[in-house]
């Protein structure tokens, strides 16, 4: 049951970035296919709340897969199956991060060291529910072409729908360049689509790497962060190669604002503002200058007040 079609477009999990007020700000300049959940910890997910809990907060969700990370796999199919009660697009198992904070408790790209293991939880949270299940996975802890391949061949034949491939290893982090070629691998071998992730930074990016790999989709963080009409830019060079006007980025910091305002609480909208400023004001020549002045504000209000009063232009 792919949700995967034609050339799909989708935003990446990144904690406390991916949440209600991001998607509704990439709404507002066209959207993107599917959006990805921050990962959310499948220990806690069956005793959250949706209407308390600040990860579980959503406007729309026909275009949500919730993205989930553990390792016991009747854990992780109890997440997914209370997940599921809201109806996203799909549930997604974190095979990627990297981060010792979750690798020490053998989650995320920890799983890609153990088949059998990776497999149960595949299969537990396969049968747990009747939505679209994804795998978004590393290349593991080496560039071992062998054994991504057997690994992916096993998510295959566990029953998943599709996978997402961030091609750098364990240890590379976010360093070193993405490998698209090991997305043309997988692409070339496995039957399920592929969807390509990492180092999407332009328009010109995202057409290298349908060129260069033939993948399903195109998976983007960062740059969505900075830009997050990047979604639309695409679809529109796809469809009629061009790419709209610019955006004023002025007007999407303060739309951003005042979503957060909208959805959390003002002490936690000003927390998320702080960790999305960085990634939103990068184009400006003195951003450095910008998220200082823009990270003081200790109110929604003030924080709209110093942005008026900024008066460079990217
Ligand atoms: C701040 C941050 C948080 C992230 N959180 C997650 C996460 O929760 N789950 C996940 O699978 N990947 C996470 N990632 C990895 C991204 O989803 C993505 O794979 C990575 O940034 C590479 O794609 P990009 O080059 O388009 O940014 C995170 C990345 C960043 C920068």
């Amino acid at each position: 049951m792919p949700v995967i079609g034609k050339i799909s477009l989708l935003m990446a999990p990144m904690v406390d970035l991916s949440h209600v007020a991001f998607r509704e700000l990439i709404r507002c300049y066209g959207g993107c296919d599917l959006f990805y959940s921050e990962m959310l910890n499948s220990r806690i997910i069956p005793q959250e709340s949706p209407l308390k809990s600040p990860y579980l907060k959503w406007a729309k969700t026909d275009d949500l897969v919730f993205q989930i990370v553990g390792s016991d796999p009747s854990r992780m199919a109890d997440a997914a199956r209370r997940l599921s009660l809201f109806r996203p697009k799909g549930i997604d198992i974190n095979m990627g991060c990297w981060l010792k904070k979750i690798t020490r408790h053998g989650w995320g790209v920890a799983l890609m060291k153990d088949m059998r293991l990776a497999r149960n939880v595949t299969e537990a949270v396969r049968e747990a529910v009747d939505l679209p299940v994804s795998v978004k996975m590393r290349l593991g802890y080496s560039n071992d072409r062998k054994y991504l391949l057997d690994f992916a061949k096993m998510l295959e034949s566990s029953g998943i729908d599709f996978i997402v491939l961030h091609p750098r290893t364990a240890e590379d982090g976010l360093r070193k360049s993405a490998r698209w070629e090991y997305i043309a691998y997988l692409k070339d071998s496995l039957d399920i689509p592929v969807i390509g992730n990492g180092d999407v930074g332009d328009v010109q990016d995202a057409l290298d790497m349908l060129a260069q790999t033939g993948c399903d989709g195109i998976m983007i963080g960062r740059q969505a962060l900075r830009e997050p009409w990047i979604f639309r830019d695409i679809r529109q060079m796809l469809n009629d190669g061009k790419i709209p006007p610019r955006p004023d980025i002025k007007k999407a910091i303060l739309g951003l604002a005042k979503l957060l305002e909208k959805y959390f609480t003002e002490e936690l909208a000003l927390k998320r503002f702080r960790k999305a400023i960085p990634w939103l004001a990068s184009s400006f020549k003195f951003d450095h200058f910008i998220v200082k002045e823009l990270s003081r504000a200790k109110s929604i209000k003030e924080l709209e007040t110093r942005m008026d009063e900024i008066r460079v232009t990217p």
